[in-house]
């Protein structure tokens, strides 16, 4: 069984975490998200909509995710890895050749996926705030 690790916020859930999420499934058997805590948000400088459990609940209702754990700092990476025999870590490429994924190259294997175009969950913040012309009306 090989067992794939993955790292995010997954605010306001959308495309993009989805198609991360399925790319990342497809490189193993069982995916492992680690979603950051309120209390990694604030040292991140990060304020999430939803809390921690309620990410958590969304996550655990996505097909490709199999188990969701939170992460607290910066510095669990390695005993994440080893603690749950993890093969390979998974990151969208705005974490491409980042040393806090590179220094895992010794225990375990580092992929970088390409983001999806056009989505994230600050645009979709900042862009709900712009006018309520922006909201869908049905037609
Ligand atoms: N991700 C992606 N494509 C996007 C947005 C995110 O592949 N358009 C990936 C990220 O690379 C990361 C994971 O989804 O591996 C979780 O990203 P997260 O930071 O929680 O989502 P963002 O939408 O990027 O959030 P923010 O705008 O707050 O940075």
């Amino acid at each position: 069984m090989k067992r794939i690790l993955t790292y995010g916020t997954y605010d306001l859930l959308h495309y993009g975490h989805i198609r991360l999420l399925k790319r990342a499934k497809a490189l193993g058997d069982y995916l492992i998200v680690a979603i950051s805590t309120e209390h990694f948000n604030e040292i991140k400088g990060k304020k999430a909509y939803h809390n921690y459990e309620t990410r958590k609940e969304m996550l655990e209702a996505v097909r490709y995710v199999d188990l969701v754990i939170p992460e607290n700092d910066w510095d669990q990476k390695r005993d994440d890895v080893i603690n749950y025999h993890v093969d390979t870590v998974v990151m969208g490429s705005d974490w491409d050749g980042h040393e806090k994924f590179e220094n895992l190259r010794d225990i375990c294997e580092v992929v970088y996926l390409d983001r999806t175009e056009g989505v994230s969950t600050t645009k979709i913040k900042e862009e709900l705030h712009l006018s309520e012309d922006n909201l869908y009306s049905g037609k």
